[in-house]
Formats: C-alpha cells, sequence, structure tokens
C-alpha cells in the first residue's frame, strides 16, 4: 500500500505572498495526498484574523489535515500569551494539540512543541514522549508512523528541543517512520543513524520569510520498501519538483539519492550549496540543525 503525505509548514498567514494561497492549495491537490500536515507557524503574529485566514486554507485543503502550534501561533506580547496561550489557535485550528489522526494504512501524531514560557525554541515533555510510544508505538502493524512538531528534533545548539532524548527514544521505541518539522523555513531530509526514522522539514509554503531559498512544500509518498521525499518549489513558472531523496523503508542501506534532473531545474531557487546537500550520501549531510545557523532570526 502506498501512502501520499503533503507536509507544509510556515504559512505564516499575515506575512505572505498574497496569490500564494491559491497556487499552493492547487499543487497540494494535484497530488491528491491521503493526509496533509500542518507543522506550525500558520500565523505571523496569533492574531484572529491571520487564523481566520488559515481556517479558510485548511478547509479548501482535500482530505484530512493534521496540524500542530509553532512558535508564532502564540501571542507575542501579551498577557494572553501568560493564562492562555493557545485559546485562539484551538479556537480557530485544533481543539486538541497533541491530535491523532488514524487513516488505512498511516497513524499520524501531532505534538504541541512551544511552550509559552520559551522564546521561539521547542521541548517535548515526558507524557507527550508517552503518547508516541502508546499511539505510534500501538499503531495497527504495517501502518506508516508518522509524528510531526514544529521544531526539528535534530537542531542542535540553542536550537535544540528540550526533551529531545526522551522524544528520539520514544519515536524509535515505537518504530516511527517518518518525523516531520518546518520552522528553519529551509527543506531537509536526513535520518539519525542507520534506521528509521526519516527526519523531514519542509520550507515556508506561502510567506515572504524565505531563508534562501524559494517557498516550498514536501510531497512524500511512503510504501513497503521506501520512503521518496519529493521538495516541491514555487519559481518563475510555477511548482515545480526540486530535490528528491529516495531512502529505503527501515535502513539507509541505499543511501540518499537525488534525481539529477529535477535537481538541476531546482538550481536557481535553491543555490548550489543546498544542491549538493541533495546528492551527497546520508553521511556527508550537515550534523547540525538548519535552525541553528538561522540562530538569531526571529523564525
Ligand atoms: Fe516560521
Amino acid at each position: 500500500m502506498t501512502v501520499v503525505v503533503a507536509h507544509i509548514s510556515d504559512l505564516h498567514l499575515g506575512a505572505h505572498h498574497e496569490d500564494a494561497v491559491d497556487g499552493l492549495l492547487v499543487d497540494v491537490a494535484a497530488a491528491r495526498p491521503a493526509l496533509t500536515v500542518v507543522t506550525g507557524d500558520s500565523t505571523m503574529r496569533a492574531r484572529t484574523a491571520e487564523f481566520r485566514q488559515v481556517r479558510e486554507l485548511l478547509d479548501r485543503l482535500t482530505g484530512p489535515v493534521l496540524a500542530v502550534t509553532g512558535n508564532h501561533d502564540l501571542p507575542l506580547f501579551s498577557a494572553r500569551r501568560v493564562f492562555d496561550p493557545y485559546s485562539r489557535y484551538r479556537s480557530w485550528i485544533d481543539d486538541d494539540l497533541d491530535p491523532v489522526v488514524s487513516i488505512p494504512g498511516l497513524t499520524a501524531l501531532g505534538l504541541q512543541s512551544m511552550p509559552r514560557w520559551r522564546w521561539k525554541n521547542g521541548r517535548v515533555t515526558g507524557d507527550q514522549a508517552a503518547l508516541v510510544t502508546r499511539v505510534l508505538g500501538g499503531a495497527p502493524p504495517g501502518d506508516v508512523r508518522l509524528l510531526a512538531l514544529h521544531h526539528p528534533p535534530l537542531a542542535t545548539g540553542t536550537a535544540r528541543i528540550l526533551g529531545r532524548r526522551r522524544l528520539l527514544g520514544a519515536a524509535r521505541a515505537a518504530g516511527v517512520d517518518l518525523v516531520l518539522a518546518g520552522h528553519t523555513h529551509v527543506p531537509d531530509v536526513r535520518i539519525a543513524e542507520r534506521s528509521r526514522p526519516v527526519f523531514v522539514v519542509a520550507g515556508t509554503a506561502t510567506s515572504r520569510r524565505v531563508r534562501g531559498t524559494s517557498r516550498s512544500w514536501s510531497l512524500i509518498t511512503v510504501d513497503t520498501g521506501a520512503v521518496v521525499v519529493r521538495e516541491r518549489y514555487f519559481g518563475p513558472s510555477g511548482w515545480h519538483t526540486g530535490r528528491v531523496v529516495t531512502l529505503p523503508r527501515g535502513s539507509v542501506q541505499g543511501g540518499l539519492q537525488s534525481d539529477q534532473g529535477d535537481a538541476e531545474r531546482a538550481r536557481d531557487q535553491r543555490g548550489d550549496d543546498s544542491l549538493r546537500r541533495g546528492e551527497a550520501p546520508a553521511h556527508t549531510h550537515p550534523p547540525a540543525g538548519h535552525a541553528e545557523q538561522d540562530r538569531g532570526a526571529d523564525q
């Protein structure tokens, strides 16, 4: 059974290209995903009007959606951040901050990784790690097991999430296939060691806050033997496939493989440095999370 997932992130509605939403929705719909995963920062400043725009966008997606909070989805300078930081998100997006979606062949869990007391970096609690074990570890045999959160779990330095060790331990024990994140606005695919899961970071799909790459989202296909990540970029002629990364499901024996033709088309959009990353074998990927290189930025 093949499962198709659309991974979009960091919409930052309120700081987005006005014409970006319609085109994104058309491109995502063409992929006919079984699930669309939205890994946070859907708004720019957690304003009601921005959440309303997010709701309208989500309602236009076909099929089920799993969404999580990002740091921008909490009020920044407001008493609401202290006393009721998730109320607007819960009203407009999802009352469940750690949502579960189960569809044939796929079990997905989202985690709320943005505490009110941190500035922008994330944390995962012991209860959330236990949720990973219970929900994803208890998924039907053969299901794709997908975990989503805003903060990339492999980020290092000051961007390292609190609770990283327990999260990664729980993900390994639960047989998680995919960990999807956002936050950096730079698309990425990597593995932590010579086993699952595959870690995917989606870029920013609609916002003006790009970081050396154009707007993008990630189309992920999983079957019994492989995980394929196609990075979709927005260019002068519309959306196109850039880097394609193929990994055997559950191991990295074959290493990362890029579609050179698609990569060539992406060169103008992404720059040589990111292209070299795509062509490198798994063990030569940069060891540090991209979040670290944007350490000073307001992501
Ligand atoms: Fe962001």
